[in-house]
Formats: C-alpha cells, sequence, structure tokens
C-alpha cells in the first residue's frame, strides 16, 4: 500500500502538521479521489479548538475537513456513477460518529467520498469553485427537506403551486443561506431572508423577494411585513443568535417549523484559546440556559424546533436524491450555483492552517478554498 500527504490534527487544539498517512482503498460504496482544492467550514475549527468536548468522539490523530473537488482515481465494486479520471465533488463525513476520520477526511491528497454524496464537476466550472458546495448544499438540504426539519417537497417533486409558501432564512449570506435559497426557490417556495446590505444584491439574484438588515433593530418586523399575507413553511436559523428572532417571526406568522444550524453563542473566543478549562464553562453554561429558554419559547408558541445535523443525510435518502438525483442537473444547468464564492487562500496542504485561521477570523459572503497539489 503507498502513502500520501494529508494536513493532521495531532492532538487536541494543536496546530495541524503535514505528514505520510497510507492511501484507502474504497469500499464498495465509495470512490476514491485525488484531492485538488477543499474549502474551510466553521465546523472546522470548532473541532480543533474544542473538539474534546463537543466532537468526545473523534480521537487524533484525525484528518479534518468536509469539502472536497477533485478526480477519480479508483472505483469501488458496488459504484454505477463515475469512472477513473472523472472530475468529481463531494461531501466527506470522516469527523462524524462512527466514521474514520483518517480515511475519510478531506485535507488530504487522497480521500475517499461516498457515492451517493458525490457529484461531478460540470466542464467550466473549477475545482476551487466547485469546493465550495459541499457541506453548504447538504445543510441547506437536510433543514429544507428532511421531515424532522421544514420537510418541504425536493425539486421536481410534484407540481409547484404558486402559492407553496415562504421559507424564512435569518442569515442568508452565510455559505449554507445562500443554498438554502437556491434550493428553496428551486422546489416552487418564496424566500425572504435577512443579512448585510453588503450581500442582499446577491441575495436577490438568487431569488429572495426581501432581504431585510439583519442588524436592523426592526429587523423582525420588517421579516413579518415582507411575507404579508402568505403561508410560512418554516423557518432555518443560520449564525449566532438567529433562532429567538426566527421564533418571533414565526409566532407572528403563524410558521411552525423551525431548523437551526448554528450554537446560540459563538464557540469563535474558545476555539481560539490555548487551554479550553475554565474559559469552557461560561460559554457551555449560556448555550446550555439559551438552548433550553430558546426551545420553551417555541414549545409555548407551538413552534417545532429542532438543530441540523448537515451530513445526516448520509443516513437518510435524501443523501442520494439530492447529490445523486438533483445536483448533476442543477450544477450542469446554472440552477444551482456553486456558492459563496472562493477565497483561494493559499496552495497546498501547509495552507489549509491558515485557511482555518481565516475562516475563524470571519469571512464576508466567500468561502475559503485552499487549492491541493
Ligand atoms: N449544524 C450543522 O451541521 C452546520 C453545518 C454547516 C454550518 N453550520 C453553522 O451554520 C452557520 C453558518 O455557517 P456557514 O459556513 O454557512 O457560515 P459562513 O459562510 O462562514 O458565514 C459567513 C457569513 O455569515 C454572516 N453572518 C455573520 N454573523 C452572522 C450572524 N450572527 N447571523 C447571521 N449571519 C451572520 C455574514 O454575512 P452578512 O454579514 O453579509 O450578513 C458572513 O458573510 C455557522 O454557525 C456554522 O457553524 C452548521
Amino acid at each position: 500500500m503507498s502513502d500520501h500527504r494529508a494536513a493532521v490534527l495531532p492532538s487536541p487544539r494543536a496546530p495541524l502538521e503535514v505528514r505520510s498517512v497510507p492511501d484507502p482503498a474504497p469500499a464498495p460504496d465509495e470512490i476514491l479521489v485525488r484531492v485538488r482544492a477543499v474549502a474551510v467550514n466553521p465546523v472546522d475549527w470548532v473541532i480543533q479548538g474544542t473538539g474534546s468536548v463537543t466532537y468526545g468522539w473523534l480521537k487524533a490523530p484525525a484528518v479534518l475537513g468536509s469539502d472536497v473537488a477533485g478526480e477519480v482515481i479508483a472505483v469501488g465494486s458496488a459504484t454505477t456513477r463515475f469512472r477513473v479520471g472523472d472530475r468529481v465533488v463531494g461531501l466527506a463525513t470522516g469527523t462524524d460518529k462512527g466514521r474514520d476520520p483518517l480515511r475519510e477526511g478531506a485535507f488530504q491528497q487522497r480521500t475517499v467520498l461516498l457515492e451517493r454524496l458525490s457529484a461531478p464537476i460540470p466542464e467550466g466550472m473549477t475545482n476551487e469553485q466547485a469546493a465550495v458546495l459541499p457541506l453548504g448544499v447538504s445543510t441547506a438540504a437536510c433543514g429544507l427537506f428532511q421531515p424532522s426539519h421544514l420537510g418541504l417537497r425536493l425539486p421536481g417533486d410534484g407540481e409547484a403551486s404558486s402559492d407553496a409558501g415562504v421559507v424564512i432564512v435569518w442569515g442568508g449570506a452565510t455559505s449554507v443561506g445562500m443554498n438554502t435559497i437556491q434550493l428553496a426557490r428551486a422546489s416552487g417556495y418564496d424566500v425572504v431572508t435577512t443579512a448585510s446590505p453588503r450581500s442582499a444584491a446577491l441575495l436577490v439574484e438568487l431569488g429572495a423577494d426581501s432581504v431585510v438588515d439583519r442588524t436592523s433593530p426592526d429587523a423582525i418586523a420588517q421579516l413579518v411585513d415582507a411575507v404579508g399575507d402568505r403561508p410560512v413553511v418554516g423557518a432555518i436559523a443560520l449564525g449566532a443568535g438567529s433562532a429567538g428572532p426566527c421564533i418571533e417571526v414565526l409566532r407572528r406568522t403563524g410558521g411552525r417549523n423551525l431548523a437551526m444550524a448554528s450554537t446560540p453563542v459563538s464557540l469563535e473566543g474558545l476555539a481560539g484559546r490555548r487551554r479550553l478549562f475554565p474559559a469552557m464553562i461560561p460559554t457551555f453554561a449560556r448555550i446550555g440556559v439559551t438552548m433550553g429558554v430558546l426551545m420553551l419559547r417555541a414549545r409555548l408558541a407551538g413552534i417545532r424546533a429542532g438543530f441540523i445535523w448537515g451530513s445526516s443525510l448520509r443516513d437518510d435518502r435524501l443523501g442520494e436524491r439530492l447529490w445523486g438525483g438533483f445536483l448533476p442537473g442543477a450544477l450542469g444547468n446554472g440552477a444551482i450555483r456553486p456558492l459563496p464564492e472562493p477565497l483561494v487562500v493559499g496552495r497546498g496542504l501547509d495552507a489549509v492552517q491558515e485557511g482555518i485561521d481565516r475562516q475563524r477570523a470571519g469571512v464576508s459572503a466567500r468561502k475559503v478554498v485552499v487549492s491541493i497539489d
């Protein structure tokens, strides 16, 4: 068996180290991919900085990363959609419970992807453009389509009626938000959203009919006005502090479903510290108390609220329906644009740590991407 290079998390809270690891062999339902570009998500610095508490099952050494674009170099015996040489984009789920982060993490030269969480990259789309997609679009799909969340109709499922209803997206300029807007529109739903004014024009281009400044003191009232008398099919809450306002908008508009993707208090400050104890105690206490209050407010308002796990579509039919059924055509004909635009911060595995630090420092409507040789 030969080796390749990987950016490895050697121990909790340590900087990534580039070292050799064995090439994985694809299982029957996997493809082996030569990685050409990866994108960085908030979860990468959350795991690096707080994983011993938040991802207790994930043991170092581990390879982090969810977003992969590259070329197929071997196919598993039960796969049917890919051939060696195909360019492919897919969701790596190595950091999930029960998975193998050294085999399945994104930040390495070779990794395995599940065929059902992969799609061909259309001609004319670069690896860096494609790499922005996987966790953003998967999380958006889980929130919109899983029955435990909004349970909406997938694109192409039955007739879209003109009054299908409105999805409220708080945090439309996030990576998950831009994908949520596009998927909801592709399924025939209207979208009202919030973002900083600098992102408003892009979100309208993607199909949002109203974009409210999320920092405005009357953002909730503006969202309620924007909904008007249309039925609300649910809200997707993205970003720290997004769930409370969503509950209030749902309460005032009669919406009944809330899907949340973010902790109510950001872990950014904690993730950058050398020691988690004792600083984590007040942060996690605030998260626990805030979540308890939010869930109670939701229940009292008759709203079903739940937390999205963006890679959970691996274990239900949604993964195959999104990645195998919908995305190949939608990426090819431009119905789904890979967004946010990539912000390429470097080339090679040595640049991945810089990419993680850059994402933790905050990005504005861009996705941090690293090209891999
Ligand atoms: N549960 C899961 O499985 C899962 C999966 C993926 C992501 N997430 C979470 O979802 C959130 C979004 O992740 P992402 O990767 O999509 O983010 P991202 O692309 O890094 O988001 C950057 C954008 O967020 C907006 N923003 C900043 N603070 C915000 C706030 N408090 N509320 C709403 N928007 C804010 C800014 O846009 P403007 O200033 O232009 O508005 C900025 O352009 C994060 O909390 C992430 O941890 C969860």
